[in-house]
């Protein structure tokens, strides 16, 4: 292996996670990954992973790098919403496989294909309501409705209530703006950011229990009456789920639609290019989706003390394991920073990999293609205008509003 300084060490700066347009972050990374690929941060005393075939490895290895981080973490409070339990990707073997196979019948690839007449209608009806317009925010106007649309319906509960999804996932998300990446949380959180949380829970319990007096033809109804390891899933767990659902469901999506014009804005050649040959719009995503993750990081604990990249971790150490960093890493892609194409192969870790990999791959496939079409067809001329706003929370990474200028076809 070649030497490296993976060692702890407290003069290395902080992630400058939710600065501006993410080139600091950038940049950041492109320095662990050369000097510090592994590295034990004092500070926290979490681990992050930086290279790609390091990044493989801990996400391949569930039963050493752990997704519950139950034994870690402060016991829950009895008195606060409790959106951890029977979450997927807070699960291991064996239960984790159990749960999985609950969802992932909604969302096979087809399943997703037969939405398509749906979102396709559905993206219509909101740039319909832009239409005329020279100036509007793609993210109000699309990409922040469309996702949420689509996964409410499917679940079964009011899209007309997006806007209260929309506050819940704020105050989920804001949680951790002033946490370091890497600490855990001590499990408190301000008064005012709890209510709303309680509220969301009440809502969606309303949900779930309506679902086991009156089932009805819709994803709600049937985790309420799906059975793992011959029990049921609790009242809590349900919520927990359908909590987890909506927002990875929702803002992930979004974020990626916000990602694919700023990728275009600066490579106006190669958005001519796919706007010529549309076959080429499901590469073009991919390619936005390495070059500009929606989600940065993801996190792992440590099961046992072990080895990574020459550095050892003891047992129950967080791993933070930085995606975004392994997209653009030099030893696995070709010129990363790059926007390219007709980069092939492109195995992004954007979705993440292993038993975990993302459930909602296809869903979110389907819907940016929809959109990006849409927006081709309607407008020969896209240009992104300022001020754009970017998501502070650290581990995401996208637009929370584009002003757009467009020119109609
Ligand atoms: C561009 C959009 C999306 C991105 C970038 C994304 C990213 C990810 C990533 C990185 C993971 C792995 C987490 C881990 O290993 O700890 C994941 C898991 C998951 N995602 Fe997505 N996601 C997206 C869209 C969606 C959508 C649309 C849905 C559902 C409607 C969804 C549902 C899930 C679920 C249920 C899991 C948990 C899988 C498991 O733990 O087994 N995601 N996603």
């Amino acid at each position: 292996m070649e030497p490296t300084e993976a060692t702890a060490t407290t003069e290395i700066p902080r992630p400058p996670t939710g600065v501006g347009d993410g080139s600091q972050l950038l940049d950041w990374l492109r320095t662990m990954r050369d000097r510090h690929p592994v590295w034990r941060d004092d500070m926290t005393g979490a681990a992050h992973v930086f290279r790609y075939d390091d990044l493989l490895k801990v996400l391949s290895s569930p039963d050493v790098f752990s997704s519950d981080f139950s034994a870690i973490m402060p016991p829950p409070d009895p008195d606060a919403p409790n959106f951890t339990e029977g979450v997927l990707t807070m699960t291991d073997p064996p239960r984790h496989g159990k749960l999985r196979r609950l969802v992932s019948q909604a969302f096979t690839p087809r399943m997703v294909a037969q939405l398509e007449p749906k979102v396709e209608v559905l993206t219509r009806e909101l740039f319909d309501t832009v239409a005329g317009e020279r100036d509007f925010d793609l993210v109000s106007a699309v990409a922040y409705p469309l996702p949420v649309i689509v996964i409410a319906e499917m679940l079964g509960i009011p899209p007309a209530d997006r806007e209260l999804f929309r506050g819940w996932g704020e105050a989920l998300l804001s949680t951790n703006y002033e946490l370091p990446v890497g600490a855990v949380p001590d499990g408190t959180m301000p008064e005012q950011i709890a209510a709303q949380l309680k509220e969301m829970h009440a809502y969606l319990l309303g949900h779930v229990q309506d679902r086991r007096t009156t089932p009805r033809d819709d994803l709600i109804s049937r985790l309420v009456t799906a059975e793992v390891d011959g029990d049921a899933l609790t009242d809590g767990e349900t919520v927990s789920f359908l909590n987890f659902l909506l927002l990875a469901g929702h803002l992930t999506t979004s974020l990626l639609m916000g990602n694919t014009l700023l990728s275009f804005a600066d490579e106006p050649a190669q958005l001519k290019a796919v706007r010529e040959d549309r076959e080429l719009v499901p590469a073009a995503l991919e390619e936005v989706l390495r070059h500009r993750p929606p989600v940065v990081f993801q996190a792992r604990v440590t099961r046992q003390e072990t080895e990574l990249g020459g550095v050892t971790l003891p047992a129950n150490v967080p791993v933070m394991c930085w995606q975004m960093s392994g997209n653009r890493d030099e030893r696995h892609f070709p010129d990363p920073d790059r926007f390219d194409i007709s980069r092939t192969p492109n195995t992004h870790l954007t979705f993440g990999h292993g038993i975990h990999f993302c459930i909602g791959t296809p869903l979110a496939r389907l819907e940016s293609r929809i959109v990006l079409n849409e927006l081709l067809d309607r407008y020969r001329q896209v240009d992104v205008g300022t001020p754009v706003y970017y998501e502070r929370s650290p581990e995401i990474f996208g637009v929370k509003s584009l002003p757009i200028t467009v020119e109609t076809a």
